[in-house]
């Protein structure tokens, strides 16, 4: 077990360049399975999720080979159908491979999926979907038990834009027999990402980023060299970080538009930021001041993958900010964490009112979960005083090499055993 012991009180100049991002990365893993041929990923993120689908990948019968942050996946093969227990209750992403599975195997066999413990997060909307396409499931025992004779196209109307659900249903689609429509889907970076993968793999799909997504069922995919897009919720805890501490940030690899919304919001709180290409740079000098309201949505709304961070950001900045979570039932388990350093925060339902105070002091805090540990980081550098941040296993989910590339824009930071 480890700790970060963070010294805070030190501004951040510098620069970052982005893996690729992990919620494109685990579902094009699970898509990895719909060819025979190697699949070449490039930017991979050193992080637990990753390596856990790996694992899993492995488990079903592929070969993987690693250089540096290239993954190569070969899946000629894979010959189970089954995700195991211990694997699926270790990442929530688990649950992408009943839609590859079930079109390379036309069976399934896998647990409900785990992960942060941020809501309900059910997969009814997966489920219902993979129905849709002429997939018979039980659940018995704790599995869910997949079986078809033949996936078939169909009209999907997702009651709710999921993203996971879109992407599963994008990878049962894909060989379909006939047209896929998905409708209400969601419209994420990451799911515009997964298409593009796909089609260069031979599929045919159309319309993410849209509403609407068509998919034509192809009989064959071939392997593909492919570099994802940049992970746009790493950038911005960096970006927040800076914002928060003051300084100057270049971040490389992502686009502004993918986080567009965070941008806005860090613009009203006072910081200067400009974009060129895939390139941002952001500027904080002062105490930055509060914006009212901000609430989660789908894309292209405010990311609930950023809201503890901004809410991090929040607890200095001068005035008063009320936050609304919509996507997750209980996202502000670390309010009670930043409480201990000072933070004044009142939460009620989805709903966190966050009074900014002049500084927070330092304090020993436990993250409970990814992005909720990342904001724990970002307050305790921000604050007067040592801190120490302890469960560093959430933020290791996510965050590749956090410590050191914090401690590249000069933040004082370390990771020890305990
Ligand atoms: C993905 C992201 C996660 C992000 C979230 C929302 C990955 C690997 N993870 O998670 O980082 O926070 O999108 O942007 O890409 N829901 C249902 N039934 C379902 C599926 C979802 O009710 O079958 C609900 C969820 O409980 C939640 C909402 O829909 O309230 C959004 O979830 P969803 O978009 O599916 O998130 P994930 O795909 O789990």
């Amino acid at each position: 077990m480890d700790k970060y012991i963070i010294d805070g009180g030190e501004k951040l100049y510098g620069k970052i360049r982005v893996h690729s991002a992990k919620n494109t990365v685990l579902p094009l893993l699970a898509a990895s399975v719909l060819t025979d041929e190697p699949v070449v990923l490039r930017r991979v993120p050193p992080i637990v999720d990753v390596e856990n689908m790996l694992r899993i990948l492995t488990e079903v019968g592929c070969v993987i080979k690693r250089q540096k942050d290239t993954a190569v996946i070969d899946s000629s093969n894979a010959v189970s159908h089954e995700i195991p227990a211990r694997l699926t209750k270790e990442l929530r992403s688990s649950v992408f491979m009943l839609g590859s599975v079930l079109t390379r195997f036309h069976r399934a066999k896998i647990s409900y999926p785990g992960g942060c413990d941020i809501g309900l997060r059910p997969i009814d909307l997966h489920l219902a979907g993979l129905k849709r396409l002429g997939v018979s499931i039980v659940e018995k025992d704790g599995y869910i038990h997949c079986d078809t004779d033949g996936l078939k196209g169909a009209e999907v109307l997702l009651d709710f834009p999921s993203v996971g659900a879109t992407e599963n249903i994008m990878l049962a689609a894909i060989k379909a027999e006939g047209v896929t429509v998905i409708r209400n889907a969601a419209k994420e970076p990451e799911i515009i990402d997964l298409q593009r993968f796909l089609n260069a793999m031979g599929a045919k799909v159309h319309g993410a980023g849209g509403g609407t997504i068509v998919i034509e069922g192809v009989t064959r995919l071939r392997g593909v060299d492919y570099t994802p897009i940049g992970d746009r919720i790493e950038a911005g805890t960096y970006m927040i970080a800076t914002a928060s501490c003051g300084g100057e940030l270049e971040v490389e690899g992502v686009s502004a538009e993918n986080i567009a919304a965070l941008l806005h919001k860090l613009r009203e709180n006072g910081c200067k930021i400009y974009t060129k290409n895939d390139k941002i740079i952001l500027r904080s000098e002062g105490r930055l001041k509060s914006v009212d309201l901000v609430e989660t949505m789908p894309f292209p709304g405010f990311p609930t993958d950023m809201q503890a961070q901004y809410a991090a950001l929040c607890c200095t900045a001068k005035g008063s900010t009320l936050l609304v979570e919509n996507l997750f039932e209980t996202r502000y388990r670390y309010a009670a964490e930043l409480k201990r350093m000072g933070a004044d925060i009142t939460v009620r339902d989805r709903a966190a009112l966050i009074r900014g105070v002049e500084n927070l002091h330092g304090a020993s805090v436990t993250a409970g979960d990814l992005r909720g540990g990342a904001a724990l980081v970002i307050a305790a550098l921000k604050a007067e005083g040592k801190s120490s941040v302890l469960n560093l296993s959430h933020i290791d989910r996510g965050y590749a090499d956090f410590e050191g590339k914090l401690r590249g824009l000069g933040a004082k930071i370390k990771r020890v055993r305990i």
